[in-house]
């Protein structure tokens, strides 16, 4: 199913066809669409380029980390994503050593899940990212080591069908996508001067 941004201003294809789908198919994604995903995430920027990501994959193809991903999952996010047939735990080394703080590791860490995303889209795939997750349970389940923390769950795979979806998701499956307007979160040269002028954005 495609949901296309309703964008006021020209973007990139792969940008406004881009959102983020419940209903999945189990097809498998194939090995080299994978690793294109990773590559992706690998060539995005970082402070410093400290690169201070790492992915943890779970195939549905592959029982065990599976199950133990599927596991943390807030029970709504288990609902709908049943099908789905790779789950990405994306980790930020938010230490660059011991008690030595990284600020930009989620900035980094978002970025690199971006361009994945991006990525995915140009490969036919739709990553649907979710913060619902028990991060302490994947910490342990993974043996994700201090100075390492757990920041979200991706969902990773090809478009279903909403007649498969539960119920309580297929309204939101079909409903329109929306956004702030950008004069909202622009701000022309200075916080109170705030909003840019309303013939810039629309
Ligand atoms: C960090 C992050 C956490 C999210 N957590 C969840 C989640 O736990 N469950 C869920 O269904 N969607 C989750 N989402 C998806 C957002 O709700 C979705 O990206 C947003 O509504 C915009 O929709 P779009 O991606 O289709 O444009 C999350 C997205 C991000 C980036």
């Amino acid at each position: 199913m495609n949901k296309p941004a309703d964008n006021v201003h020209p973007i990139h294809e792969l940008l406004q066809k881009r959102w983020s789908p419940r209903a999945y198919s189990p097809r498998p994604v194939e090995r080299e669409k994978l690793l294109s995903l990773f590559e992706a995430a690998r060539w995005s920027p970082s402070a410093a380029n400290s690169q201070p990501w790492h992915f943890i994959v779970a195939s549905r193809e592959e029982e065990g980390a599976y199950a133990k991903m599927r596991e943390t999952l807030t029970e709504r996010n288990r609902l709908w994503s049943k099908d789905v047939p790779l789950l990405v735990l994306a980790v930020a080394q938010v230490e660059r050593e011991e008690g030595k703080q990284n600020p930009w590791a989620l900035y980094d860490l978002g970025q690199a899940v971006a361009h994945l995303s991006v990525q995915a889209t140009a490969l036919g795939l739709y990553v649907h990212q979710m913060a619902g997750f028990d991060r302490e349970k994947a910490r342990s389940f993974f043996e994700i080591p201090a100075g390492f923390d757990p920041v979200a769950v991706a969902a990773v795979g090809y478009y279903g069908s909403v007649e498969e979806l539960p119920q309580e998701f297929r309204d939101r499956e079909i409903e329109a996508r929306t956004r702030k307007p950008l004069q909202e979160f622009l701000h022309d040269g200075g916080w109170k001067a705030s909003v840019v002028e309303p013939e810039l954005v629309n």
